[in-house]
């Protein structure tokens, strides 16, 4: 993880800290791709968004992949707007399609605990994917909490509520191009 900096993205008023500059993510993501176009060449890949979370991360990793892909979002409860998981995940919006016999790559913004994810996983085995993987853009280090197979990992984080390249608080700050950490005094205000 670097703290890199790439021009307007530290002027944000609410961020405290660039944790991960967009150049960063950017270059990341493009070796990904690259590790999943080898990984699934001659097949086709299913790509199922973890809402709202990945929605930007998923846009960003199937540009640069060259491989046949298709699109699925599920969405699935999480944090609210408190900064503490609950444990408790429900899903809000199923997948359109039916993965079974498909080759599907769950895209994750966040893995932090793991619930949700263990949870999702366990939920799509049951519909009979011929393969089932992961990626992830981010890892916090409580994830050893259960272990669970993340094929695919962007960066590793400290264990600090983090912000943008999807990531919100409060429904907030998703759009910006970077991963942050806000400032104490914005937490107070809401
Ligand atoms: P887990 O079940 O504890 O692994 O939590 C995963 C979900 O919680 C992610 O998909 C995010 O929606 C949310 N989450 C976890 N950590 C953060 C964070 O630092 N910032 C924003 N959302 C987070």
């Amino acid at each position: 993880m670097g703290a890199s900096t790439d021009g307007a993205e530290s002027l944000h008023p609410d961020i405290e800290q660039v944790l991960i500059g967009s150049a960063h993510i950017q270059a990341r993501l493009r070796e990904i791709a690259a590790e999943i176009d080898r990984d699934y060449a001659g097949r086709q890949v299913l790509l199922v968004g973890v809402l709202k979370g990945a929605f930007i991360l998923m846009a960003d990793l199937a540009r640069s992949l060259t491989v046949p892909v298709e699109f699925d979002f599920m969405a699935v409860s999480s944090y609210g707007s408190a900064t503490q998981t609950s444990g408790v995940v429900r899903i809000l919006k199923d997948l359109d399609l039916d993965i079974a016999g498909r080759d599907v790559l769950v895209v994750e913004d966040i893995v932090d605990s793991g619930l949700t994810l263990n949870y999702l996983l366990r939920n799509l085995r049951a519909r009979g994917p011929s393969s089932l993987e992961v990626m992830a853009l981010l890892s916090k280090p409580d994830q050893t909490r259960v272990d669970l197979p993340i094929r695919y990992q962007g960066f590793a984080v400290p264990n600090v509520f983090v912000v943008g390249y999807g990531l919100d608080y409060a429904e907030r700050y998703r759009n910006l191009s970077f991963v942050g950490t806000l400032r104490p005094e914005v937490y107070a205000q809401t």
